[in-house]
């Protein structure tokens, strides 16, 4: 069976503990899109690790774990993690890097960091780790790739091309250092060392075996459905496809090898950064929800802006995303919870006009306000619960309600963050 593991909302939807639980079955897990944006906390063996770019199924022994070629790396932050793994005794053999996959270079990180800090309007919010530059070099055509780094005479030439156009930017658009050619050969030189253990060359015939062998892989998702930059709230999202369809094209797995598309939501939802968001709660609900959901940014410390779930953008989400299920998480968050809200529709305030569908326009979001209706909290500790039957009749009351609301099923149910904190709807 391969699977892939997609964020449903807006990222931090807890993918890494799904992720991790899936990995057990799996033979290869490849993360498809993203870089060190992501920020996955796993906790396993009462040890807790943060990962963002490697994928998490290294923690377990005989797994290929591979950076896909759909994937932005910023080296020195890979350089941290990697080292940091190693330190805490994991075995990195099985990691793999898709020589395909984009290099973050510094200009990229300090246009992030410069467009997030002049901006006055039109701030996106973004985790200043280079992704929208990186992404918007490879798509110019004129990014350097990991391959790059490991034959000096076509990156010379390549960089004879380059440097001329990012140097003219840097300087006349945003005021910026500029780099000379032999500072980016002897960055390219580091970055060669720090890749060196990891850069699969022979990644066409790890995929081709791996197919031939029908082994089971992972296709591990970054951020979320309403953050890609085709689907999501534009432009207040991240600069790659974490939808389903981004699996492909940043694994080089065609879509017949997809079974299932799991989405991960949280039972609330959760926001960082800029970007309209119907459910927000500015109030003592949202900051109930923040303390006890534990919502501040693996990546960057902010506290997440916290609110109801919203059926409307997750039915938009379940379409888009091509979900086949989905997995709801942090349930337990409610369980100090009277009542629990659920978004079944926006209402214009201009007009009075129902909005049961996902209304693409973003900028006309500040006009809408969410349609409710209310359940009963289960006001009893769901966290030690590992059979779905067991769950208090509230609890089952609102997955069932979720789920009709979705038209897809709940397969999974997080009662905590641990490993072992996890009920199976259904299992097979
Ligand atoms: P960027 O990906 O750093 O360019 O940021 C673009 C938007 O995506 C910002 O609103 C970020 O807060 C958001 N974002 C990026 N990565 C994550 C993530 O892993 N979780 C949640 N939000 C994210």
């Amino acid at each position: 069976m391969n699977k892939v593991v997609v964020g449903a909302q807006w990222g931090d939807e807890g993918k890494a503990k799904i992720t991790d639980l899936l990995a057990q079955d799996a033979d290869l897990i490849i993360r498809y899109q993203g870089g060190c944006n992501a920020g996955h906390t796993v906790v396993a063996n009462n040890k807790t690790f943060k990962f963002h770019l490697i994928p998490s199924g290294i923690l377990y022994k005989g797994k290929t774990c591979f950076i896909g070629a759909g994937t932005v790396i910023l080296p020195e932050y890979f350089d941290e993690e990697a080292g940091g793994l190693i330190k805490e005794g994991i075995d990195l053999s099985g990691l793999k890097i898709n020589p395909l996959a984009s290099i973050t270079m510094p200009y990229h990180t300090e246009i992030d960091g410069f467009s997030e800090s002049k901006a006055k309007k039109g701030k996106i919010g973004t985790t200043q780790k280079g992704i929208g530059p990186t992404y918007t070099d490879k798509y110019a055509r004129i990014g350097l790739k990991v391959e790059d780094l490991y034959d000096e005479e076509t990156l010379s030439e390549k960089l004879d091309i380059i440097l001329p156009i990012k140097n003219k930017t840097l300087k006349e658009v945003y005021g910026l250092k500029t780099y000379t050619k032999d500072e980016v050969l002897n960055l390219c030189k580091k970055y060669a060392e720090i890749f060196r253990p990891y850069v699969c060359f022979d990644w066409q015939k790890v995929l081709e075996d791996a197919k031939e062998a029908r082994k089971n892989i992972l296709f591990e998702g970054a951020q979320g459905v309403m953050l890609d930059v085709d689907y999501g709230t534009y432009p207040f999202v991240t600069s790659s496809n974490p939808i389903g369809g981004g699996a492909c094209t940043g694994s080089g797995f065609g879509p017949k090898m997809i079974d299932e598309v799991i989405g991960v939501a949280k039972a609330y939802v959760t926001r960082v950064g800029e970007g309209p968001f119907v459910t927000e709660l500015n109030d003592e609900t949202g900051e109930k929800i923040r303390e006890i959901g534990h919502e501040y940014g693996v990546t960057t410390g902010r506290p997440r802006r916290c609110g109801w779930f919203d059926a409307v953008t997750m039915r938009y989400a379940v379409l888009t995303g091509g979900l086949t299920s989905v997995a709801i998480t942090k349930i337990d968050v409610f369980d100090k919870f009277k009542e629990i809200k659920l978004c079944t529709a926006y209402k214009d305030i201009r007009d009075g006009r129902i909005y049961k569908n996902y209304p693409t326009n973003v900028f006309m979001h500040k006009y809408l306000e969410p349609v409710y209706e209310t359940h009963e909290g289960w006001c009893e500790d769901i966290s030690g619960i590992r059979e779905y039957e067991k769950l208090p009749q509230n609890a089952r009351k609102y997955i069932k309600r979720l789920e009709q609301l979705l038209g897809v099923p709940v397969s999974i149910i997080s009662v905590g963050p641990d490993r072992e904190q996890t009920i199976f709807v259904n299992p097979q």
